[in-house]
């Protein structure tokens, strides 16, 4: 389905939830998003624990891996076969499924103790609210991996880069990161991906092999990862795992550091069991090596973001690294080539992971080092304004907002599919706008005329339309996207849709100071000063009030919660409630925009206690704080007095 079909959609089952909150199912797709943030995350113990791997690191390994197996379990091991996946590189993550509906997921953490991540984890698009099958009664475990797409990867650092924010370390971190915030929204903003491989279930499954459990997990809706293999023999795992490594690995959008071989009947694995209840002897990862490479720095030069930071990068000699040849790499900022102490001419450590821009390590110190240092350049490369690095800023900047790279960089930008999502409004033909003097500022884009593309090299009748078409569209984007791409320094996706949401509606932002703005949670001070003062800029007032006269949308979609009745309020649940189970309540709490919270405080609004309360209550006595059975919060949450 097409993003803007899904959005339709999307919108008009809000508005019939809204309407009729008592219509809107567990798995509604609107509960994706919306979810109020929470103050720690908390524990989970998982139905079964979940295990970790052996390391086999090359064909060698892999056979003595089997020869041992066949020790202890005889012919079985060889009749059995193999199934061969992917080992995916990202956080190994359980999904809880009550019959069929999603009702919980949680981190792997020591493998029998995780975190509960439930709400970051629903914002992944990947992982299904229900599943495809009715022949699932009870509760099920779904194990796989939360990952970060390189693709999306690269976009969100590319972007963290021009806001001058720190980057993003690796696909993995970032993955762990993204899913253990304590915000939904930020979770949200990150799209992320799940492979499933194992179920852990409480009623026995007519399951009988691995490769059975992966068709299962696929037929339910749970993405499989691709390239999976049965194999009959240890040969076959081999040739799998060589053509793996020399030529899949670089064609995938995700990382993946192996892959995970598991003897495939269940019957032959319950017999090989498993060591020290954590480590099954019935599987092994095949470790690679690193995508690292070794070439020579030959010289640093100096890009213009769209802030106008001024944006170092490595020239290399051409080396390849898993099967592509790099020749330019990241640095950052001043301090990383300070640090790193890099001169060109050194021999230095590139690293590169499926499509993320190349990353350079590390000099080698133990080759002949490089004579020249590199200073950063006093002025723009671009402009040759004077440049400007503040204290305590990482980024050297120009300041001229005229900056011609500037100005491509920041339409670029306001074009990209995260921001205005302007298809079809190619950096290149952005350049050509702004040569031709058509366009300066973004807001120049919605009064272009299909005539004047014409009149330009590159555009025939239909593509001058389709572009036109595009910008036009674009006009009905929602605030979060506009503010995005504004381009305000240290708010990217995550900020713009904090700040969208909390004030909906772009005039009452704009009337907003820092003060009122950093009281939205998870902006700093940092952030709510760089909103204030991009907004106090007259340059940035005629703009919005162009973008004004263009039609565009300044406001943003509610957020999808059954009601407000518990704004602001931090609920405590504790012991065992007559009807509900402890995810239930903190479902209904968090739709009606409470939080709920672990511990029993003065800053708790209630305490909602069943049987068996204890402690918390006890507490919450001794602090005055009010406490309620489960019919008075359901009743709270209908009359919406609380
Ligand atoms: S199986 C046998 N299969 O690797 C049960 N693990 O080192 C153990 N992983 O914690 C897990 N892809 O996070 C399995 N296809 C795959 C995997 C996989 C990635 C991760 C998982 C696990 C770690 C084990």
């Amino acid at each position: 389905m097409a993003d803007s079909e899904y959005d339709l959609l999307f919108r008009e089952l809000q508005e019939i939830e809204e309407k009729h909150p008592e219509l809107r199912a567990a798995d509604s797709p609107t509960r994706r998003v919306g979810a109020a943030p929470a103050s720690q995350l908390e524990k989970y113990e998982h139905l079964v624990p979940m295990l970790s791997l052996d390391n086999a690191f090359d064909d060698g390994e892999l056979r003595s891996w089997e020869e041992k197996l066949v020790r202890l379990a005889g012919d079985d091991v060889r009749q059995s076969g193999y199934t061969a996946e992917l080992k995916i590189d990202g956080l190994a993550v359980s999904l809880t499924y009550e019959n069929g509906v999603l009702v919980g997921a949680a981190t792997r953490g020591n493998g029998t103790v995780g975190e509960i991540v439930t709400n970051n984890v629903r914002t992944v698009r990947d992982v299904p609210l229900r599943l495809r099958t009715t022949a699932l009664p009870g509760r099920v475990e779904i194990r796989g991996e939360v990952y970060f797409p390189f693709s999306a990867f690269e976009e969100v650092n590319v972007a963290r880069a021009r806001e001058g924010e720190a980057l993003l370390a690796n696909p993995r971190n970032a993955a762990a990161g993204s899913l253990r915030q304590l915000d939904p929204a930020i979770t949200a903003a990150r799209p992320l991906g799940f492979f499933g491989y194992a179920i852990a279930a409480e009623d026995p499954l007519p399951l009988q092999t691995q490769w059975d459990v992966l068709d299962a997990l696929s037929e339910w809706g749970i993405p499989v990862a691709p390239h999976r293999k049965r194999c009959r023999t240890i040969d076959e795992v081999c040739e799998w795992s060589r053509a793996l490594e020399h030529d899949l690995r670089s064609s995938l959008d995700f990382a993946i550091d192996g892959g995970a071989i598991k003897v495939d009947a269940f019957r032959v694995q319950e017999e090989l069991g498993v060591i020290r209840g954590r480590v099954p002897r019935w599987a092994v990862a095949r470790k690679f090596a690193p995508d690292i490479a070794e070439t020579e720095l030959l010289a640093i030069k100096v890009n213009v973001g769209r802030t106008g930071a001024l944006n170092p990068y490595a020239v290399l000699k051409p080396v390849e690294i898993g099967g592509t040849t790099v020749k330019l790499a990241t640095l950052h900022n001043e301090d990383f080539v300070r640090q790193r102490d890099l001169r060109i001419g050194d021999r230095v450590q590139v690293k590169r992971a499926g499509d993320v821009i190349p990353q350079l390590i590390a000099p080698l110190t133990t080759a002949p080092r490089g004579k020249e240092q590199w200073v950063m350049p006093v002025r723009c490369p671009s402009c040759d304004t004077p440049a400007i690095r503040e204290e305590g800023e990482a980024l050297t900047y120009c300041p001229n907002v005229a900056c011609p790279g500037r100005q491509l960089e920041g339409l670029v930008h306001f074009a990209s599919r995260g921001a205005m999502d302007i298809r079809g409004l190619s950096y290149a033909r952005i350049a050509h706008l702004i040569d031709s003097g058509l366009v300066r500022a973004a807001s120049d884009l919605y009064g272009l005329k299909p005539e004047q593309l014409l009149e330009m090299e590159g555009y025939a009748e239909k593509s001058a339309a389709t572009l036109v078409k595009a910008i036009d569209d674009s006009r009905a984007q929602p605030l979060s996207r506009l503010l995005h791409g504004l381009g305000i320094r240290h708010v990217g996706e995550a900020a713009a849709q904090l700040l969208a949401r909390h004030f909906g509606d772009l005039d009452l932002l704009l009337a907003a100071n820092a003060a009122e703005i950093a009281k939205i949670r998870g902006i700093g001070l940092v952030i709510a000063q760089g909103v204030a003062d991009f907004f106090s800029d007259p340059s940035a007032r005629e703009e919005i009030q162009r973008f004004r006269e263009c039609g565009l949308n300044f406001t943003e979609p509610r957020p999808e919660t059954a009601g407000t009745s518990l704004a602001g309020k931090a609920v405590v649940v504790t012991g065992t409630l007559p009807t509900l189970s402890r995810k239930a309540a903190t479902d209904l709490i968090e739709a009606h925009g409470g939080r709920v919270t672990s511990s029993v405080s003065k800053a708790t609004s209630f305490v909602v206690a069943g049987e068996e309360a204890g402690g918390k209550r006890d507490r919450a006595r001794a602090l005055g704080v009010e406490i309620v059975d489960e019919a008075e919060l359901l009743r709270r949450l209908e009359s919406g007095d609380s």
